[in-house]
């Protein structure tokens, strides 16, 4: 008989991957869970605990933040705090980074950056919502306070990262540089079980994701791009399927598990594109990498793009390696 692992155990079993992180990252990622757990809670029963909607005032990014935004930003702040896993953290919905400084956190290895809810213009109509996270080993010397060099790392320093799904199912995918391995929460029983080991993006793919109202403003290479995807071509599966929900979460998550791209590009209105290269591309990069997958800005790798400040913005295309490619070739064209 198969065995089904819990998220607890897979963790354990592959500690052995980490011989220098001493069983440190194994709790932080149990930590993960553990706010995971909470933040579904909360947004399982959001319509009648009434906490949907805005609250009125707008986050770093400009955006009106929604009532969920905050809870779930708490939530993760509090869970990290009370525990002794990372000495600093950065969200999305924060202006600066939180750096616990007190003497146990000061011992921590780790740093980590959220997107405590990721799609929130769905929350209040019922379509999937994410969290993305990104863990670092901190640059400074631990026992120190903690720096603003170890939270503007490269992309490629990530030594974990994943996002929770609150969808039709709540799956916790991650990946730790061996594979990426989806846990699906069996909410009778309060855990995650492996339901998706060692995902890989299929072979071909010939769905893509992109705001396309957005079309007036996008580079030349990308017009012509999404002008080729809907010419018919029986032999190579064109046109591809257009999906796209505005949660980055799902419509990376489909497109993994279906094959497929995903594009933000820079626009005359956003000039680097809308998404967070600390919270949202980068480890949505390194699950793409791990999934066999390639995650570019049009033409550099996102793993490898140096970050400048906290809330930066990155043009993101990710998926299926060929799909990206050709995008990538239509960009260098045109
Ligand atoms: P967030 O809700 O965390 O601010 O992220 C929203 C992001 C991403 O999830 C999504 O793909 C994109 O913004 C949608 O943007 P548009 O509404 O401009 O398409
Ligand atoms: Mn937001
Ligand atoms: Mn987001
Ligand atoms: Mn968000």
């Amino acid at each position: 008989m198969e065995r089904h692992f819990t998220l607890g155990e897979f963790i354990i079993e592959n500690q052995k991957d980490f011989p220098y992180a001493k069983g440190e990252l194994s709790a932080l990622l149990s930590s993960i869970k553990l706010a995971g757990k909470l933040v579904n809670q909360q947004i399982n029963k959001a319509g009648l605990a009434e906490i949907l909607g805005k609250i009125g005032k707008q986050n770093v990014q400009g955006e009106a933040q929604a009532k969920l935004d905050v809870i779930a930003n708490d939530i993760f702040i509090d869970t990290f705090r009370n525990r002794g896993e990372v000495c600093g953290l950065g969200s999305e919905e924060l202006e600066d980074v939180v750096i616990f400084d007190d003497e146990i956190h000061r011992e921590a290895k780790y740093i980590i950056l959220i997107d405590p809810l990721d799609g929130s213009s769905n929350i209040d109509v019922d379509i999937t919502v994410g969290t993305i996270f990104s863990i670092y080993r901190r640059i400074s010397e631990v026992g120190s306070p903690v720096t603003p060099e170890d939270f503007l790392q490269p992309g490629r320093n990530q030594v974990a990262a994943g996002y929770i799904i609150y969808g039709t199912s709540t799956i916790l995918v991650y990946t730790s540089g061996n594979g990426v391995n989806g846990f699906t929460f069996d909410p009778g029983i309060g855990s995650f079980f492996l339901s998706h080991p060692n995902i890989k993006f299929p072979k071909k793919g010939n769905t893509y994701s992109i705001n396309e109202g957005n079309y007036v403003h996008f580079p030349d290479g990308i017009k012509k791009y999404l002008k080729w995807v809907q010419e018919l071509d029986e032999e190579e599966k064109r046109p591809f399927t257009s999906r796209y929900t505005g949660s980055l979460v799902a419509d990376f998550h489909r497109n993994m598990l279906l094959g497929g791209i995903y594009l933000y590009p820079q626009g005359t209105t956003a000039p680097q594109g809308k998404l967070r290269l600390l919270y949202e591309s980068n480890p949505m990069a390194f699950l793409t990498e791990q999934a066999g997958g390639k995650a570019t800005n049009g033409s550099e790798r996102i793993l490898d793009i140096i970050p400048e400040e906290l809330h930066q913005r990155i043009p993101f295309i990710c998926g299926n390696k060929d799909m990206v490619e050709k995008a990538e070739s239509f960009l260098s064209q045109f």
